[in-house]
């Protein structure tokens, strides 16, 4: 019977002691050996080394440390912190395995710059193409997206559309702040995701959203099939249209973004196809409205807590107002308001709405003595760049001041860079101006939950949608 027992015991001892010890070690070091180990031979043959770091435990990595930075201890910049701390202060890219891969995390701004600007190298991949569209800019790769981008991107910031864009987009902001003011409380960014919804629904396809809007937004928030059905309802109005027009040897008229593209014709001549316009349709109101509505739910709080600036940005647009004695701004108006445009970019900057940037790595990449494996994910962290001391002084006050200067090269990424970056930067940056204006000119507010959590997921929000109330001054 003793001898029994104390089998048992030394089975136990001999499990604690040495086979538990011994699994957990294997388990930390078992990314390290899958992954790493033939990229350390590599290195060894081409004289370079594998970027500091740890890849973490088997299948989730570092996802545990990364959630508890973003989501339990709600500081995100410290997750980079933590490995600068670790790995040394000027390296500038660390090796982990986040979202199911081993990846290198980029934060240095010419390894930023470097990453955006070499398309072939650095491939950008999506996981699903069911939200945005599989013929979307967003997704396409090579020549298509080369050919849709740039069209894209100059049909938006022509000066005519750009004149469209502020016509449409500043009844809607107007009308929603008389609104807001009669309501004791007001939940900022579903409201903002509405008006903005509305006026890039105009904007991109014609469609007015009007008492409708409610149902617009469920719609996008809902799956893409039911949005493209509606949107394709108006494709084949215009058409029926078209036709007509050409029956009747009448000019065919372009206006707006969906117009555009039916009327686009690629190299060899040939228009694009039907889900190629809807595609691009959906997804810049999708995203566009969206983000927007993101960077003006911040500016509210940013500038209730900086009333010194609101009072300079407040002044600026009072003289604005009264020199165009209720008319509404333009283009070259929003380019004179030189401290609104330094508030702007502050808001864009310290709202970082695109945490980071994901691609591959289509071959093995050699940086500063550094290897970027092939197949390997490459996270340019473009929010750390904005919140690094050694790039913006005092990162996380709130300063338009800082923008009397340009920020050195690489470090201010917000909307990307190189063949990918953001067609939507211009549109973002007047809807901001638009919105500002009226809003210092006419009221005062108050943000009514100021400690509010931050949900870094998917872009950085206040968990309440911020709740604020309005007054008309
Ligand atoms: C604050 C607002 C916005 C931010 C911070 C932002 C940020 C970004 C970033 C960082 C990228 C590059 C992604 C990459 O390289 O993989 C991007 C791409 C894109 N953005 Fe924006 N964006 C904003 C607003 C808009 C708006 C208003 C539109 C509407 C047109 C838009 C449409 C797009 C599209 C279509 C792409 C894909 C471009 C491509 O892959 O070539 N964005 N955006």
């Amino acid at each position: 019977m003793h001898t029994k027992y104390l089998s048992i015991y030394l089975d136990l001892g001999l499990l604690l002691t040495i086979v538990v010890p011994l699994l957990a070690l294997l388990c930390w070091w078992w990314n390290e050996i899958w992954y790493v180990r033939a990229v350390k031979a590599k290195c060894l043959a081409f004289n370079t080394k594998v970027p500091p770091g740890h890849l973490g435990l088997p299948f989730f990595g570092e996802t545990f440390l990364f959630l508890r930075f973003f989501n339990k201890i709600g500081r995100p910049d410290d997750f980079i912190n933590s490995k600068k701390i670790k790995y040394g202060e000027n390296v500038g890219v660390y090796r982990t395995h986040l979202y199911g891969s081993p990846s290198i995390i980029v934060c240095s701004p010419a390894l930023c710059k470097l990453v955006l600007n070499s398309s072939d190298k650095f491939k950008q991949e999506w996981p699903t193409t069911e939200v945005l569209g599989s013929n979307s800019v967003i997704t396409l790769q090579g020549p298509r997206h080369g050919l849709i981008k740039s069209f894209i991107v100059n049909y938006i910031n022509r000066p005519d559309p750009l004149t469209r864009f502020l016509v449409q987009a500043q009844p809607s902001i107007v009308e929603a702040l008389q609104l807001w003011a009669q309501k004791p409380k007001v939940t900022a960014l579903p409201e903002l995701q509405k008006v903005t919804l509305a006026y890039t629904m105009r904007y991109f396809s014609g469609i007015e959203a009007g008492t409708q809007v409610d149902k617009f937004k469920s719609l996008f928030e809902g799956c893409r099939r039911a949005i493209t059905k509606r949107l394709k309802e108006e494709l084949e109005r215009r058409k029926q249209k078209s036709e007509n027009n050409n029956k009747n040897g009448e000019e065919i008229e372009s206006s707006d973004l969906m117009d555009g593209l039916m009327q686009m014709k690629d190299k060899e001549g040939r228009q694009l196809s039907e889900g190629e316009v809807l595609d691009n349709i959906v997804s810049s109101i999708h995203v566009g409205h969206a983000s927007i509505a993101f960077v003006m739910t911040w500016s509210l709080y940013f500038l209730w807590k900086s009333p010194h600036v609101l009072q300079k940005l407040q002044e600026e647009n009072m003289n604005m107002s009264w020199e165009k004695n209720g008319e509404s701004l333009t283009y070259e108006d929003i380019m004179k308001l030189k401290y609104t445009n330094k508030v702007i970019e502050e808001i864009i900057r310290r709202a970082n709405q695109s945490s980071f940037v994901f691609r591959k790595a289509t071959d093995d990449i050699e940086f500063k003595g550094y290897m970027i494996p092939k197949g390997w994910s490459v996270m340019v962290w473009v929010r750390y760049l904005h919140n690094d001391p050694a790039n913006f002084e005092d990162p996380l006050s709130f300063n338009p001041d800082r923008w009397d200067t340009r920020p050195a090269h690489g470090t201010y990424l917000p909307f990307g860079g190189g063949p990918r970056s953001c067609p939507g930067s211009t549109l973002v940056r007047l809807s901001l101006a638009l919105f500002i204006h009226h809003l210092s000119i006419g009221y005062s507010w108050e943000v009514l939950n100021p400690d509010f959590k931050v949900n870094y997921f998917s872009h950085p929000l206040p968990s309440d949608g911020l709740e604020i109330s309005l007054t008309k001054i």
